[in-house]
């Protein structure tokens, strides 16, 4: 692909598109700022190199048509003004041309209030092409989507090219995936098997012991013979668990922490009691591993030369299930093997410990991660390649 970082910007109109999705809580205030961080150097590079930048970016779901204030990006904006050293704007009209000088960033509002984003219509991308003399393709977060404003606006720009984030990201996804030093760990948590059926047979094939938490733990703790009293799993695919049992070496719950509190009493003073997992009764939930499954992952993960990690152990919101994440999440943290983490909640247990600048690589990827690690191809990078070989 062409690499933003390779070409002569000055005077040039430069559209970025970033992924600016971040969580907001019910005040509109950003609870993670790790994807603003990381587009942040992309667009300080484009101002230094006299650009008028543009940068464009989805926030949530929104229905297409009208505006709404809560999938605003002047969060984001507000956030972006504070860190850069450049006047920074947001435009809300901007498909028939956009004001911008050399030096200066204005954010494009939020790209789903666009009729014919999610469609990747034609007509639109052409609009947003037409704002630019490159675009630049830099969120990573948002590379699964063949979006008019990732894919489309590619194809009809008369430069398209990787801005640096993108091309960090493949880089560490590819050097953990493509030729990892070994032993090559994964820890995949979550609650359910079925929405991470194809990352655990992907690295199934690949890892040399795959580490499994939260839900899908409980579904391997079932398919070992155990009664699972009213914990979160999936029984119809203890046979997939006892597949990928007989394929790869995986380590999942042999105790467990539980609780007997319903969901809605849940706090950080929760009652819990350590079992073993053979132990379990019929009015207890596993909420987190148990001590000795955390040791056990954490022993493994310090053996490990290449470590990917996506989804907690256990409902670590509340500080009374969250043992089982820290451990592990520290084990993460002083392993000196390359380490790599992605999604959303990952990222959350990341910043509860403060354990950013310790991991290798964090990604900003949430279903762009899965997607990468399950072997698809991303859409928004591969009509790159494809305008680069033109
Ligand atoms: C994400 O948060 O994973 C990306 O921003 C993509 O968002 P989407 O799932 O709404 O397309």
């Amino acid at each position: 692909v062409i690499k933003m970082t390779d070409l002569d910007l000055q005077g040039k109109r430069v559209l970025i598109r970033e992924d600016l999705n971040v969580p907001l809580d019910d005040d509109g205030n950003i609870t993670s700022t790790v994807r603003l961080d990381a587009a942040i150097p992309t667009i300080q590079q484009a101002l230094d190199k006299g650009a008028a930048v543009l940068v464009m970016s989805h926030l949530g779901r929104p229905t297409e048509g009208q505006f709404e204030e809560k999938y605003s990006l002047a969060p984001a904006v507000k956030y972006l003004a504070e860190k850069l050293s450049a006047p920074v704007s947001l435009a809300k009209d901007y498909l028939d041309g956009v004001e911008a000088k050399a030096g200066e960033l204005v954010v494009l509002e939020n790209v789903r209030f666009n009729v014919g984003e999610k469609a990747d219509d034609e007509a639109l991308a052409k609009k947003l092409a037409a704002l630019c003399d490159v675009f630049v393709m830099d969120a990573f977060g948002t590379a699964h989507r063949a979006q008019a404003s990732t894919h489309g606006v590619a194809k009809f720009a008369p430069v398209a090219a990787a801005g640096p984030l993108l091309v960090n990201e493949l880089d560490a996804l590819g050097k953990a995936l493509g030729n990892p030093e070994r032993p090559l760990v994964a820890i995949v948590g979550g609650s359910k098997v079925s929405s991470k059926l194809a990352v655990l047979d992907a690295f199934s094939k690949i890892v040399d012991v795959l580490v499994v938490g939260g839900g899908i733990s409980n579904t391997f703790v079932a398919s070992a013979g155990n009664e699972v009293g009213n914990s979160l799993y999936e029984e119809d695919l203890i046979p997939e668990a006892k597949r990928l049992r007989d394929t790869t070496e995986v380590i999942f719950a042999t105790d467990v922490r539980t609780t007997k509190e319903g969901f809605s009493e849940w706090n950080h003073n929760s009652v819990t009691e350590v079992k073993q997992a053979n132990e379990i009764q019929a009015d207890e939930e596993i909420i987190d591993y148990g001590p000795d499954s955390a040791a056990r992952a954490a022993e493994i993960i310090k053996s490990a030369k290449t470590i990917i990690w996506n989804g907690p152990c256990g409902v670590f919101e509340f500080d009374a299930f969250s043992k089982g994440t820290e451990v592990v999440a520290r084990a993460i943290a002083e392993s000196e093997a390359f380490s790599i983490a992605g999604g959303g909640d990952t990222l959350a247990a990341i910043d509860k410990w403060n354990l950013a600048d310790k991991v290798s690589y964090v990604s900003t990827g949430g279903g762009a991660f899965l997607e990468f690690v399950e072997g698809k191809e991303l859409p928004a990078v591969k009509v790159l390649e494809e305008r680069a070989k033109a």
